[in-house]
């Protein structure tokens, strides 16, 4: 999976799928088929909507399931007047402890500018949880030749608000848009290739500890193959993410591979 002995992490963004009920379905699923072949290796978290987090959250914590909570967003601010807005107090009071800063889909229909990424993943780091910053650039920069530049500038951004400590703390996951939701996933040499341009960024400001997911039409069919090329850390897995098969195929196709079976 990994040159780099990190263990996988692959995170199922729910996105604005799957109410409360269907939420305690999907997780009571996961934690039956953990419970009976568990994942060696690999850190798995689920990233329901907000108002599912209070029964997943106590779903995993009374089965003692092997999953990991997420938010898929939260307020830079602590408290007060942000109507529609959660803060992270309230997260870590349920028992989340994952927050996902700056998707591609907050950044584009939300509004959600490079200055408030870079506030809101202070907030989150400065409050001990652990943040999955995105990256990733559109279609039109990726054959303008200047995704490159877009996604170090990105990163230079969001990390610009955290010392250096605290930076090695963070996640990124990779989504270039063009792959998000299209079912055409970056190839394997893309993949190589920014895999190693944000190692080498991460590297350059300071966030050497950091993991390194690919997001953007993950499947159970092209995990094990993305996963052996040895740039990225996990996945940050969007639509694939919905039913527990397919979910766990693609953690177990990590498993596999930081395993050396693949
Ligand atoms: P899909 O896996 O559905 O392409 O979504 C990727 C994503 O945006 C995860 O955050």
């Amino acid at each position: 999976m990994t040159n780099r002995a990190t263990r996988p992490l692959v995170m199922g963004n729910w996105k604005m799928n799957l109410d409360f009920v269907e939420a305690l379905h999907l997780v009571q699923e996961l934690g039956v088929v953990m419970h009976h072949s568990p994942l060696e290796h690999t850190d798995l978290v689920v990233v329901p909507p907000f108002v599912d987090l209070r029964t997943v959250c106590s779903v995993v914590e009374s089965e003692q399931i092997p999953l990991g909570v997420g938010a898929q967003h939260v307020s830079q601010f602590e408290s007060g007047a942000h109507t529609g807005e959660v803060s992270v107090s309230m997260l870590r009071r349920l028992g989340v402890s994952w927050v996902i800063v700056g998707h591609s889909e907050r950044r584009t229909h939300y509004a959600m500018s490079d200055e408030v990424v870079t506030a809101t993943l202070a907030t989150v780091v400065g409050a001990g949880m652990n943040a999955v910053l995105c990256v990733g650039e559109d279609e039109e920069r990726r054959q303008g030749g200047e995704y490159r530049s877009f996604v170090g500038a990105q990163l230079a951004s969001a990390l610009s608000g955290l010392s250096d400590v605290a930076r090695s703390t963070v996640t990124v996951a990779y989504e270039p848009l063009w792959a998000i939701g299209t079912g055409v996933s970056a190839s394997v040499e893309q993949i190589e290739e920014m895999g190693s341009f944000v190692r080498s960024t991460l590297d350059d400001l300071g966030a050497t500890g950091s993991r390194i997911l690919y997001g953007g039409s993950v499947t159970e069919e092209n995990a094990g193959v993305i996963a052996t090329i040895g740039t990225v850390d996990g996945f940050l897995v969007g639509g694939a993410s919905l039913r527990a098969s397919s979910f766990l195929a693609i953690g177990r196709a990590c498993d596999d591979c930081y395993a050396g079976k693949r």
